[in-house]
């Protein structure tokens, strides 16, 4: 994570003529919370995910080289909402930008294609918005049957190696029994096919295991890997670590009450053991207590910038509350517009 507060604060500090020194602080906080959110944090998760990916990448390229078009493989990322699995799967590619085409309009191939499911999921639906991702228009009244057709003939022409659905889970919502099948058996066809097989990523909620489950051919084919609910216990280190980094870069103080158990527990509960959350949340908090003028991050920031995000009363709140573990985070933690934010969490 590199370093962004210096140069943040100067700019403001020599640009805000017009500003009041209160406004000046304002816009201050917000430019480093906002740069601050732009920092991916590598957990324990994503390097797994990267080496699993960087392993079946491997694969299929040798035997493309070795013209043995096999069926292929590819990765289930399960968790819940905010536990940050479309970040990392970003991240992961990423780390590709070099060697991975991604889809683009300017060239033909594309090595990777990543969509998030569109809601309702049905077979018809998803396939035309692949087509649509792909420049395709076709007519609405065509069968799913062609639909996926022409998806897999594209695939081949422009020698997709990857498919990554996000929000997968979706394809059991709105179906019935016999779509979660068809949807299913799509899916598998996919990385089935003998013209050209396609490795499929999916990631989603938990319940999108169960439907996985559904065809013991494609269990076996993904790779599942779960994104756990966050545990003081055992992730406590890397709490602390991401804590450490975020101040790093934005070049502030941290109490060290911060550093100790019976904070960080309170943090994983108003996080809703999710990753991705807590990093908003320390994020924001880093954004309150410069907006504050305050000297050192301190369990004051995270009271506020709480409270600003879930508008919620004192005894409410996981970092002031005595019994905090009954506190109902996920009600009160809608996504907000925090500070400075410009991505709105799926
Ligand atoms: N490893 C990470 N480092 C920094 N921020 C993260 C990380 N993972 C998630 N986030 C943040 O958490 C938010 C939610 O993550 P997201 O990937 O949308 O979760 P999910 O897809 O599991 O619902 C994102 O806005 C992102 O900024
Ligand atoms: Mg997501």
């Amino acid at each position: 994570m590199g370093r962004l507060a210096g140069t943040a604060r100067r700019r403001v500090a020599s640009g805000g003529r017009e500003m009041t020194a209160a406004q000046a602080r304002v816009a201050e906080a917000v430019r480093v919370t906002t740069a601050l959110k732009g920092h991916f944090f590598p957990t324990p998760t994503f390097r797994e995910v990267q080496r699993e990916f960087d392993l079946l990448l491997a694969e299929r390229r040798a035997n493309i080289e070795a013209r043995r078009q096999r069926e292929t493989r590819g990765l289930l990322l399960v968790g819940a909402s905010g536990a940050g699995k479309t970040t990392l799967v970003e991240a992961v590619l990423r780390q590709h930008t070099t060697d991975l085409r991604m889809l683009s309009k300017e060239q033909e191939q594309a090595d990777v294609i990543s969509m998030k499911v569109p809601s309702p999921a049905t077979p018809k639906g998803v396939g035309l918005a692949m087509l649509e991702a792909l420049g395709y228009h076709l007519r609405r009244d065509r069968s799913a049957h062609i639909i996926w057709q022409l998806i897999k003939s594209q695939f081949a022409a422009r020698q997709v190696l990857f498919l990554h659905l996000d929000e997968a889970q979706d394809f059991g919502q709105h179906n019935n029994r016999s779509d979660q099948y068809a949807v299913i058996s799509t899916l598998k066809s996919l990385m089935q096919s003998p013209e050209w097989p396609v490795g499929l990523i999916l990631s989603g909620m938990p319940r999108l295991l169960d439907l996985v489950n559904m065809d013991t051919q494609l269990a076996r084919r993904l790779k599942p890997v779960e994104v756990h609910p966050l545990k003081a216990s055992v992730d406590g280190r890397m709490i602390v670590s991401a804590l450490r980094q975020y101040a790093v870069a934005a070049q502030v103080a941290v109490e060290d009450s911060l550093y100790t158990p019976r904070f960080v527990t309170r943090l994983v509960h108003a996080s809703d053991y999710c990753f991705g959350i807590l990093a908003e949340l320390i994020c924001e908090a880093i954004g309150q207590m410069l907006m504050a003028g305050e000297g050192e991050l301190s369990e004051k920031s995270f009271v506020a910038c709480y409270a600003r995000r879930s508008g919620c009363p004192e005894g409410l709140n996981p970092f002031i509350a005595e019994n905090f573990r009954a506190i109902n985070v996920r009600e009160l933690l809608q996504p907000a517009p925090g500070l400075g934010d410009i991505r709105r969490r799926a």
